[in-house]
C-alpha cells in the first residue's frame, strides 16, 4: 500500500489544471450501455473509480479502447446483466448500471452496493422509481433481481429525497422508456446536467435541464446515437486546490476549471478573506493572511457541496474565530475530525455538527484516511502543519484525484508518494 509523506509548505506557487469530473464520468460511462455506436469521451480523470467501472463494463462484454486522451467505449457486445459483488463493493457507483441495463435488455441483477465509510448510503429511492417505471424488483441473497419483460413505461416519479445518482439513474432508464418520465425532485448538480445534456444532444428529448422537475421522452427501446462528447472539470478537485492555496496563504492558479460550477464555494473563500480573478475556464485565488471564521451547512447543488465539507473543516483550523460546519447529508462524514485532532486541531463534534474553536498549529504525525474526501482534508492539513505528515490508506484518495501529490508538487509542495514498509 502506498502513502504520501508531506513536509510541511512554504507558499506554493503556480498553476494547477484540472481533471475531467470523476462524478460526472461515472453516469456518463454507464449511459453507454444506451448507445448503439462506440461512445468516444474524452477528458476522463484517470482515477481507480473510472477504472473500476471501465473494468464492470467489460466484464459484461463492452469494449474499451484507450488513446492519449479519451476512450472509445463500445457495448454493442454486451451481452451479461450481472454485475457482481466483487466489483460492486470496490464501488457503490456501479448501481448506474442497474438503469440502462435495465431499461436495455429487460433485465438486470446487480449486487447492493452496501453501505461506506461515510453513511448507509441506501438505494431504495433508486428502485422505488424503477417498480414505477413498471420493473419487477426482488431482493434476493444480497442482489437487486430487476425484470420489465414489456420494457419500462414512462411516469410520474417524485423523489422523497434529492439523490445525485438516483436522478441519473432514472434518466438513464426513462431514455429508453416507452412514453415520458417526469421526474420532480430531480438532483441538479452540474454532473447530472451534463448527463442529460448528452443523452438530449443524443435525440433523447429532455426538458428542465438543470431544474428541479425533469421530462425525459423515451425511445421505446431504440438505442441511441452518442456524439463524441469531453467530461466537464472536477469542482470538487477544484475547490481541494482552492482550499490548498488559501490554507498556504498562496496565489494560485487553477486552469480548465469550470467557476459556475463553484459559486457556493468561492461565496465560503471570499467570506474568509480570500479574493479571485475568474476567466472563462480558470480561477486565481488570492489569499489572505488572517482567515476569517466560517459558518457551513452541506445541501444539495447550487448550495455548498458535501464533498467540500472536509477539506473546509481543515482549513478552518487555521482560521481565526470559532467555524461551524453542518453536514447534513451523510450521518457519518465526520471521521476526519479524530484525525485533525490528533494533529491537534481544535475540533468539537456534536450530533451532525462540528465546531472548530480558534486556530490550532497542526503537528505533523502519522494520519488515516477512511474515505476520499476525508484523505484531501488530511492532505491540505499536512501542508501547513509543523513537521512531516504522513498520511496512510491513500488507496481512498487514488479512487477520485487524479495525480494529486504531482499536482502540488508542481506548485512547490513537499508531497511524495511512498510505498509503506
Ligand atoms: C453522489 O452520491 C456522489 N457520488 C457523492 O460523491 C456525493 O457526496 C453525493 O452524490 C451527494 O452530493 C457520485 O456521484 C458517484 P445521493 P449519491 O444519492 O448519489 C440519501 C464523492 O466524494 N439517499 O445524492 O450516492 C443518501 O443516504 C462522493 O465523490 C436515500 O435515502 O448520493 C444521502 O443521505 C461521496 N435513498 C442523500 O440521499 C436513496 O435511494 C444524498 O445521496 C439514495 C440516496
Amino acid at each position: 500500500m502506498d502513502y504520501l509523506k508531506i513536509t510541511s509548505a512554504k507558499n506554493l506557487s503556480g498553476s494547477i489544471k484540472i481533471s475531467g469530473a470523476k462524478n460526472a464520468s461515472l453516469p456518463l460511462i454507464a449511459m453507454t450501455i444506451l448507445a448503439k455506436n462506440p461512445v468516444v469521451i474524452k477528458n476522463l480523470p484517470h482515477v481507480a473509480d473510472i477504472r473500476t467501472l471501465l473494468k464492470l463494463l467489460s466484464n459484461l462484454g463492452a469494449s474499451c479502447e484507450f488513446a492519449e486522451d479519451s476512450v472509445t467505449v463500445n457495448t454493442a457486445a454486451l451481452t451479461q446483466t450481472k454485475a457482481t459483488y466483487d466489483i460492486v463493493k470496490t464501488m457503490r457507483a456501479s448501481i448506474l448500471v442497474l438503469g440502462p441495463i435495465l431499461a436495455r435488455f429487460g433485465h438486470c441483477e446487480v449486487s447492493l452496493p452496501g453501505g461506506c465509510a461515510i453513511g448507509q448510503r441506501p438505494i431504495d429511492l433508486h428502485l422505488k422509481a424503477l417498480e414505477q417505471m413498471g420493473a419487477k424488483i426482488e431482493i434476493h441473497a444480497g442482489y437487486v433481481q430487476a425484470t420489465a419483460p414489456d420494457g419500462l413505461k414512462g411516469c410520474n416519479i417524485i423523489f422523497d429525497k434529492i439523490t445525485v445518482t438516483g436522478t441519473a439513474n432514472i434518466v438513464m432508464a426513462a431514455a429508453l422508456a416507452h412514453g415520458i418520465t417526469y421526474i420532480t425532485n430531480a438532483a441538479r448538480e452540474p454532473e447530472v446536467v451534463q448527463l442529460c445534456e448528452v443523452l438530449n444532444a443524443s435525440g433523447v428529448k429532455i426538458e428542465g435541464i438543470g431544474t428541479a422537475i425533469l421530462s425525459v421522452h423515451g425511445t421505446s427501446g431504440a438505442l441511441v446515437n452518442i456524439a463524441p462528447f469531453a467530461i466537464i472539470p472536477d469542482r470538487i478537485e477544484a475547490g481541494t486546490y482552492l482550499c490548498a492555496a488559501a490554507i498556504t496563504k498562496s496565489e494560485i492558479t487553477l486552469t480548465n476549471a469550470e467557476p459556475k460550477h463553484l459559486g457556493a464555494v468561492l461565496a465560503k473563500l471570499e467570506e474568509m478573506g480570500c479574493t479571485f480573478t475568474l476567466a472563462d475556464d480558470t480561477i486565481t485565488l488570492h489569499p489572505t493572511e488572517v482567515l476569517k471564521a466560517v459558518k457551513i451547512v452541506t445541501q444539495e447543488y447550487p448550495a455548498f457541496p458535501t464533498d467540500m465539507q472536509a477539506q473546509f473543516l481543515a482549513l478552518a483550523t487555521q482560521a481565526e474565530g470559532t467555524s461551524i460546519i453542518e453536514e447534513r447529508l451523510f450521518e457519518n462524514r465526520f471521521m476526519h475530525v479524530s484525525e485533525l485532532q490528533r494533529m491537534g486541531a481544535k475540533i468539537t463534534l456534536n450530533g451532525h455538527t462540528a465546531t472548530v474553536n480558534g486556530k490550532s498549529e497542526l503537528s505533523g504525525t502519522d494520519v488515516m484516511a477512511t474515505d476520499l474526501r476525508a484523505s484531501s482534508a488530511l492532505v491540505l492539513a499536512g501542508l501547513v502543519a509543523d513537521g512531516e505528515t504522513n498520511v496512510h490508506r491513500i488507496y481512498h484518495l487514488d479512487r477520485g484525484y487524479d495525480s494529486l501529490e504531482k499536482k502540488l508538487e508542481n506548485v512547490g509542495a513537499d508531497i511524495i508518494r511512498l510505498k509503506e514498509k
